[in-house]
């Protein structure tokens, strides 16, 4: 088969730099990171976004708390993300700043567009503002909100969403004409059911949608840390205006460059806070600049804490850094993807990440790759030995693995990471299923080795293609395993679907290392 070199572009938010990395940022990278990998594994020409959200209000607040300028506090978080996102094995192709002239060209581009076309206006915007969501609210939609701490109290100012004070604008201001876009939206949802993900999201869009799109602000003029508007240097472009953009502006828009061939993306992975954002307001940008949709915005739950929601106030935020600290990068890439469906809220337990890694990883993968790496050393000398006589069971075996290979194929391509692992899990549990009923150590004894050879053949290969399809989950505990098996340094990045899939490419005579423990037990 000869390789495809389908584009595939897959993005996370740009994350704002008022603050440290913390947990929900890291998840969603992790999770764009697997998509990435396991799209380059299957021969596709791969595009993973990444970057930061350095404008807006908040970071210029958050900076004059710090009495530093804000572009000095985005240096700062920058490099904070620059170190960690090596040490997550994050394998981004870009890491996009809002302050680079490349992204600032392709915001000044996007505006030009919507001025053109005649969505942009000029107006005065009198209402309500959240700058921790950097959102605005009308009157209405404050007094249909509750009071966080007392039942049944309507207030105007506490924002919806995050319930943190907003604050009352009053300004002159460009307006898009996301009204006119209120059909063409809802149409594009209802023809597209694969556009906003998971399915159960796209009704709360909807209702969103059909309650009423109100023309949307698009600049500010009471502060000044972001692109100015053209020719309005008075101006500044609404933050999410400028960020949305980045999403093309990374790959050189409106140049017509080599990357453009990745546009439209093929996913933009975000949290559910900022869906609105995704599902609404970059489809109208996107229609009145004339430029093609996004294929799927998947939305993903939240992360509490030992069942708490992260809180600054409370302390309780999980960093990377410290988590990194306690555990290697591959356990926490398994559990966050394992733990939770991609899309629904879960909660982050120490107990339950040991648990986790373990019952499937040192129990179940590290013991299939232990013990069969060892009866190889004891009977064979580490020498792979040929299939003399296959038998159902092998078949079976075999069938599994196959099985394995398409559906982790199926459930990634909906981002069903949790799915997907737990398909590898059962090869890997049949893996050790395999081994009792066949009892290597009985065979040898009864000096039956045609079986013992068999046995031996499908159990390594089978570890082998357990590893590969492991490999985007978790990169550098699979280069190990991988290296064991195949006896020199593999290189996991260099690896593709069509040279190593299929069944049996390993050959008799192959010498295995000698097992060392990929997955020593974690103390409880
Ligand atoms: N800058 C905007 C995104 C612009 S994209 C064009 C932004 N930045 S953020 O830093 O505030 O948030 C980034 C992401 O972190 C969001 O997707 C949000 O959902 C996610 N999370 C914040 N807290 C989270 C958890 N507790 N759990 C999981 N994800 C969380 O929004």
């Amino acid at each position: 088969m000869p390789e495809s070199t389908q584009p595939y572009y897959v993005t996370t938010p740009i994350y704002y730099v008022n603050d440290e990395p913390h947990l929900g940022h890291m998840y969603t990278t992790i999770a764009a990171d697997v998509l990435a990998r396991h799209h380059r594994l299957s021969g596709d020409d791969v595009f993973f976004l990444t970057g930061v959200d350095e404008h807006g209000q908040k970071v210029q607040q958050a900076a004059e708390a710090r009495d530093i300028a804000p572009i000095a506090l985005a240096d700062k978080v920058v490099q904070r993300y620059e170190t960690l996102w090596p040490e997550l094995s994050i394998s981004n192709d870009d890491f996009t700043r809002t302050s680079s002239d490349r992204h600032k060209a392709g915001v000044h581009a996007m505006w030009k567009r919507l001025l053109d076309n005649g969505a942009i206006y000029k107006g005065f915007y009198e209402d309500w503002y959240c700058v921790p969501c950097e959102t605005y609210w009308t009157e209405t939609q404050l007094k249909d909100a509750t009071h966080p701490e007392k039942e049944n109290c309507l207030t105007a100012e506490i924002c919806p969403d995050c319930k943190r004070s907003v604050e009352k604008i009053q300004e002159e201001s460009y307006f898009f004409k996301l009204s006119e876009y209120q059909d063409k939206i809802i149409e594009h949802i209802k023809e597209n059911p694969d556009f906003i993900a998971p399915a159960s999201r796209q009704n709360e869009v909807l209702r969103f949608v059909e309650g009423g799109l109100r023309d949307l602000s698009i600049s500010r003029t009471t502060f000044s840390w972001g692109v100015p508007v053209p020719d309005d240097e008075g101006h500044v472009i609404y933050v999410w205006i400028d960020a949305l953009s980045n999403y093309l502006s990374a790959l050189g828009f409106p140049e017509d460059t080599e990357n453009m061939k990745y546009w439209p993306a093929d996913v933009h992975l975000i949290g559910k806070d900022i869906l609105r954002f995704h599902a609404v307001y970059w489809p109208a940008m996107l229609m009145a600049a004339e430029l093609p949709l996004p294929k799927r915005v998947f939305a993903h739950g939240w992360w509490t804490v030992e069942g708490e929601k992260m809180s600054k106030s409370k302390g309780n935020a999980l960093r990377p850094a410290d988590l990194l600290d306690q555990y290697e990068s591959d356990t926490l890439r398994y559990f966050l993807l394992r733990e939770v469906p991609f899309g629904l809220d879960g909660d982050f337990s120490h107990d339950a990440l040991k648990t986790r890694y373990n019952t499937e990883l040192a129990n179940d993968v590290g013991n299939l790759l232990n013990r069969s790496l060892s009866m190889l050393q004891k009977y064979r000398d580490g020498v792979l030995p040929a299939v003399v006589e296959e038998q159902s069971e092998d078949r079976a075996l075999i069938a599994d693995i196959e099985g394995m290979q398409r559906e982790v194929n199926e459930h990634l391509n909906n981002q069903a990471f949790h799915l997907a692992i737990e398909r590898i899990s059962q090869v890997v549990r049949h893996g050790n299923r395999y081994v009792a009923e066949n009892a290597p150590w009985t065979l040898a004894k009864e000096g039956n080795d045609a079986r013992l050879d068999t046995v031996l053949y499908h159990l390594v290969e089978a570890l082998r293609l357990i590893a590969v399809q492991l490999s985007p989950v978790m990169p550098v505990k699979m280069e190990q395993m991988l290296s064991q098996i195949m006896n020199t340094d593999i290189n996991i990045d260099a690896l593709r679907m069509q040279d190593v899939a299929g069944w049996g490419l390993l050959e008799a005579g192959h010498q295995c290392q000698k097992p060392s423990p990929v997955f020593p037990r974690m103390d409880s």
